[in-house]
């Protein structure tokens, strides 16, 4: 690994393969993903539909830039539109990058009204991405320390917060859009009250304020809606996505409706691969998989299981403050920091993940059968039983 640098840490695991919702090591042992590539691969790995579409594909057109219009993308722009009730998409390559046009939009949306500071509304603990300006949103220090000077034009509230929002409203004039997890994935699996998204949807409308959701974690099925924000049933006037659009195949897009949908014009913003037809070719068939196979009925019944078979056999276990989740969006908190129950895991062929420093993330393929999560719940409840007595 000398040739690479050193930002993820030292790999525990070589992963030659994978397939369905199993990843196998170089030796063909296997672990049960409970991760998705950290909620990536929602169809599991090595999607028959999903390689084909890319490699037939990959046989007629790669690239060829956005100076040309192509089928895949008018067909993806229309599919995800539909889909989301938004008007019209950019595309790019990653969750940070859709971060980034978001924050544009909201900027040159204030600039329009006549607003010389344009400052978007963000919440403590977000997590929006690695750029400068997504750690500028982003609410946790570890991921600024050492970056700065970060970008100004952000002003913070606590999450779930509705009070600190209208109070805000009140006091300062500056603010133009309100940027936020629908649920903070990085921050712990934070799931606000049911009504706060209908709530800033409100103060959003009455200000003239954009409502900018980051899905890029909760998008594409996740939470067993297309977009977390469907539960609500509002309508935002901007999204982000990226993470499971392409399976794997990495893909963003920003949504764009109302009043945000005519703010980008030729020349204020682009990107080279963006939404190029290999990409685009992976998310249509992602999307059609998604539907075609009742993705979002399993990721609802999954998860549901998954949260009472967890709550039922760690009901006893001091250790374990609270059990939260939607769909397959899963966090297990601690009363203590539990990082090295990611290792714990590789030992017992699971593949989990730890945020926050003490809740266990599980973000499983959206595809798992009955057994695949029963077998994650046993495994993973007899390891936390024994690291709370050890610990
Ligand atoms: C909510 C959210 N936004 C943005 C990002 C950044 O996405 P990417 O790593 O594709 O830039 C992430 C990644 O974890 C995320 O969870």
């Amino acid at each position: 690994m000398k040739n690479l640098m050193n930002t993820y840490g030292a790999p525990e695991l070589l992963i030659s393969h994978g397939s369905g919702a199993w990843l196998y090591d170089q030796t063909g042992d296997k672990y049960l993903d409970a991760l998705s590539g950290i909620a990536v691969c929602g169809l599991g790995h090595s999607h028959p539909a999903i390689s084909e579409a890319i490699a037939l594909q990959s046989e007629q057109l790669v690239h060829c830039s956005n100076f040309f219009a192509t089928s895949n993308q008018q067909i993806l722009s229309k599919k995800i539109c539909d889909i989301s009730g938004m008007s019209n998409a950019f595309f790019c390559n990653s969750g940070a990058e859709a971060n980034e046009t978001a924050i544009k939009i909201a900027r040159m949306y204030g600039k329009n009204k006549g607003i010389e500071i344009p400052t978007i509304l963000v919440t403590s603990n977000a997590f929006h991405g690695r750029t400068l300006a997504a750690i500028s949103a982003s609410g946790a220090k570890k991921v600024q320390v050492g970056f700065e000077p970060l970008l100004t034009g952000f002003e913070r509230v606590n999450f779930n917060d509705i009070h600190a929002v209208k109070n805000i409203a009140k006091e300062n004039k500056n603010i133009c859009a309100v940027f936020i997890e629908p649920i903070q994935g990085e921050g712990g699996i934070n799931i606000p009250n049911d009504n706060y998204l209908n709530e800033l949807e409100k103060i959003c409308r009455e200000n003239n304020w954009l409502l900018m959701l980051d899905e890029v974690q909760t998008g594409n099925g996740r939470t067993g809606e297309y977009f977390c924000y469907q539960h609500n049933k509002i309508q935002p006037d901007v999204v982000t996505t990226s993470k499971g659009l392409g399976n794997g195949f990495p893909i963003g897009a920003c949504l764009a409706s109302g009043l945000a949908s005519d703010i980008l014009q030729p020349g204020s913003h682009g990107s080279t691969f963006g939404g190029n037809p290999l990409a685009c070719a992976a998310a249509i068939a992602t999307i059609d998989s998604i539907y075609s196979e009742d993705i979002l009925i399993n990721a609802k019944n999954i998860g549901q299981r998954l949260v009472y078979s967890l709550s039922s056999t760690l009901a006893n276990v001091t250790a374990v403050k609270s059990i939260r989740g939607m769909g397959c969006m899963i966090g297990i908190e601690l009363d203590r920091p539990c990082k090295d129950l990611f290792s714990i895991g590789i030992k017992n062929k699971i593949i989990i993940n730890v945020t926050a420093e003490n809740i266990i993330r599980l973000l499983p393929p959206l595809i798992y059968s009955e057994e695949e999560a029963d077998h994650l719940t046993n495994t993973l409840s007899g390891m936390i039983k024994s690291y709370s007595e050890q610990s």
